[in-house]
């Protein structure tokens, strides 16, 4: 069988590098593509790259992620997260080519204690990285008509890359006996390899629209996680809980941003303790 030539835009991101073997496993041909190679702010650049390699599906999984970093830098994160994505859009509606965009629970105000559903009504959101977000999906269902994109919303995203919420807290068991960890923001943990999986799974099965894609059994909060994390590590540091008024960010988080998967059945979500505990092992952390 032919396989489906998909371009990854972002491909040297923590999601982007751990989805291109999961992708590949699942008979994509993958183009992976990143910065300096494509800039999605230049729609030359992303023509250009349209043209040479023909892809049959975009997954844009290039953004501005410094969540803090983007309110000192306003421009440059809507230059990317809100414009980038209309460029890749754009690009895609001439080239009639299917979209899939990862997205945020950001786009959510984050005070529906039972978690967001997919069609609930988004914004406002509560930082400028959540507002950048929300204008690139807002573009993207704009220039596109809805059977021609999946806007996949992900949350609290761990993977081999970065220095992400799971392996700051390896770390800091290393280096303390006690630590204070946020416990009054509500979230599902999702390990990237999952979330690849899961998008597989909704373009196998012809989704399109809005899709919630986070890993299962939760919600929880990152205090909660962080002990998780630490009775894995078989680690006697203590874990304490503290509010977020105490730890001082330049962006504020959302308090509810529990994202509700409905479009994939149970079977095909790991509960996130099962996907901790994979990937602490695939790190050698256990
Ligand atoms: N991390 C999370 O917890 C989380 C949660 C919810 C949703 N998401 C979403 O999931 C997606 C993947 O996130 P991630 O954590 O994998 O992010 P990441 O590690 O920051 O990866 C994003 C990639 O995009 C690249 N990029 C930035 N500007 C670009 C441009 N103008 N043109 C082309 N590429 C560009 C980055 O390159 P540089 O590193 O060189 O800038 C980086 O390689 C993003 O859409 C993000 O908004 C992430």
């Amino acid at each position: 069988m032919r396989k489906k030539r998909v371009l990854l835009l972002g491909s040297n991101g923590m999601f982007g590098s751990d989805a291109i073997s999961i992708l590949e496993k699942n008979e994509f041909e993958v183009f992976p593509l990143d910065l300096p190679e494509v800039d999605i702010t230049d729609l030359n650049s992303l023509d250009k790259t349209f043209k040479e390699r023909k892809p049959e599906m975009v997954i844009n999984a290039s953004a501005y992620t410094d969540v803090d970093g983007a309110e000192r830098n306003r421009e440059l994160c809507f230059k990317v997260n809100a414009f980038g994505a209309l460029n890749v859009a754009k690009v895609c509606k001439d080239f009639n080519v299917f979209l899939v965009h990862i997205s945020t629970d950001y786009v959510f105000p984050g005070d529906k204690k039972e978690g967001y559903l997919e069609e609930d009504e988004m914004g406002p959101s509560v930082n400028t990285y959540g507002e950048s977000k929300l204008q690139g999906e807002i573009k993207i269902k704009e220039i596109l008509d809805s059977t021609n994109f999946l806007i996949c919303r992900t949350q609290w995203l761990y993977g081999k890359k970065r220095n992400n919420f799971v392996k700051k807290i390896v770390f800091m068991t290393k280096e303390k006996s006690e630590i204070e960890i946020i416990d009054d923001q509500w979230g599902v943990p999702t390990w990237t390899k999952d979330l690849a999986e899961q998008i597989v799974y909704l373009i196998k099965n012809n989704f399109c629209g809005f899709a919630h894609t986070v890993g299962g059994g939760g919600p929880i909060t990152w205090y909660q996680f962080a002990k998780e994390i630490v009775e894995l590590l078989k680690s006697n540091c203590i874990v304490k809980p503290i509010s977020s008024e105490k730890l001082k960010r330049d962006a504020k988080r959302p308090k509810y941003g529990f994202l509700r998967n409905t479009k994939i059945p149970k079977e095909f979500v790991r509960n996130y303790k099962e996907s901790l505990k994979m990937y602490l092992k695939e790190e050698s952390f256990i």
